[in-house]
């Protein structure tokens, strides 16, 4: 069978073909491939600003990037140039995003277990919004501001028991989660009295995330049947919807537009007569599209009436989504982007793992050869953020290509990194 080019939309906005091969940013990817080495993490920065743009215009009260899809302090300020806030689940996200020089103000504390220590250096600097996820989170704030740091703005999390048809992994608003607080069990009201009456904090708002990787707009319409009973009742400035847009990752996969999705977020609050702030927190549908990645291959093993496994030099170090999720990638070649792929192999990574692959059936051009980059485009989102250096590989560098210009953003992790932490 042979398999057309790989689809348009899968590729970042300013992605070309230029003699057959790719460029992205007005720049070769197989020069970059050539300067940086593989694997290599190419983001388009205009595809980057655009989505933050979009965002920014379909939710006007404000919207927050989910660092975690893909954190670095170039992407931190980029979110923040383009207006968004940004949203932090860890002390460590928020010392990239105030390394980056984001504004306190502009930063949404999350996390379902923060320590004290997280949660004293948010109040340190006065994050924008700490959104709750537990009694004993209230407890320690309490603890916290009652030995005199400054009292926070607070959302509270809650549970609203809806299933957002995604990997079972992904979803977080079913009762049986480990985030939030549960409409059923009657805590998200508790929750929401304690958290009002407290002279500690000031309640603004409420929160539901429902999952990741989500299609169907209408999952979060029922987030907001659910939270809409919370906010009358507090009459609350906020409610933020979380993120969870999906993006469409192989040939066939359509998504809605993170402006179709507001639109469905804002008309379910009007239709129940909401006027507080609706806010979102997306982070795949900003970063996921943005970026290919490129790797060299190193061998082609044909194993007779089976299959061919095709071996490049990254892995599920750079992309473990395959390997947690069955998530499904494109491949092809950014020397032929217009070949037909003819030849289907498995391309797998180099790590001591059978399980290590990157596309379980990738159709690629017949000719492919060892040497040849091999690109996988849209991993721009929670492939580098959850990257790993298992067998002692070294987590590739980023860059950011825009206006036929490239600027490493990450440098490639060395040997000597890879000992630094040691203590002997
Ligand atoms: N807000 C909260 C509170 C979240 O927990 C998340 C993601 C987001 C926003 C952003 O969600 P997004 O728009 O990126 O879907 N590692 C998984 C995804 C886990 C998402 C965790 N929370 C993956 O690779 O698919």
């Amino acid at each position: 069978m042979t398999y057309g080019p790989v689809p348009a939309n899968l590729l970042p906005d300013t992605a070309q073909v230029v003699g057959g091969r790719l460029h992205i940013g007005g720049c070769d990817v197989i020069e970059l491939a050539e300067e940086y080495g593989t694997p290599l993490f190419v983001y388009d920065e205009e595809h980057l600003r655009s989505r933050c743009r979009e965002a920014v215009a379909a939710f006007p009260d404000g919207v927050a990037y989910a660092t975690k899809a893909f954190m670095s302090q170039a992407m931190a300020r980029v979110a923040y140039e383009e207006g968004m806030y940004l949203d932090v689940a860890t002390g460590g996200e928020l010392h990239v995003a105030l390394a980056a020089g984001v504004s306190p103000e502009r930063l949404v504390m999350h996390g379902n277990n923060k320590s004290s220590m997280e949660l004293q250096a948010a109040l340190d600097v006065g994050v924008g919004r700490i959104v709750v996820d537990s009694f004993d989170e209230l407890d320690r704030i309490e603890d916290l501001v009652g030995r005199g740091t400054a009292s926070p703005r607070v959302l509270i999390r809650v549970n609203p028991g809806v299933d957002a048809h995604t990997h079972e992994y992904l979803q977080t608003g079913v009762p049986d989660s480990k985030f939030g607080f549960g409409i059923v069990s009657g805590d998200a009201a508790a929750a929401l009295a304690r958290a009002r009456t407290s002279p500690l904090m000031e309640l603004v708002g409420v929160h539901a995330h429902i999952g990741s990787q989500v299609f169907v707009v209408d999952s979060f319409r029922r987030a907001i049947d659910a939270l809409a009973p919370f906010l009358a009742e507090h009459e609350l400035p906020e409610i933020s919807i979380g993120g969870g847009l999906g993006v469409a990752y192989v040939t066939g996969e359509e998504a809605p537009s993170i402006t179709e999705w507001a639109d469905a977020v804002m008309g379910a609050c009007r239709s129940h007569g909401i006027d507080a702030r609706v806010m979102a927190e997306p982070g795949r549908a900003i970063v996921a599209g943005a970026a290919v990645t490129l790797y060299t291959v190193g061998t082609i093993k044909p194993i007779d009436s089976i299959r061919t496994y095709l071996a490049v030099d990254g892995g599920m170090s750079d992309n473990p989504r395959p390997v947690l999720y069955g998530s499904g990638y494109e491949a092809f070649l950014p020397r032929a982007v217009n070949a037909g792929r003819d030849l289907v192999v498995r391309v797998v990574g180099k790590h001591c793992e059978a399980g290590d692959l990157i596309v379980a059936e990738a159709a690629i051009p017949a000719d492919t050869q060892l040497g040849d980059i091999l690109c996988t485009p849209v991993t721009g989102a929670y492939g580098h953020s959850m990257g790993s250096n298992y067998n002692m590989v070294v987590r590739p560098p980023v860059v950011f290509v825009k206006d036929g210009a490239a600027r490493l953003v990450v440098r490639r992790e060395t040997y000597d990194d890879l000992v630094a932490r040691d203590v002997i």
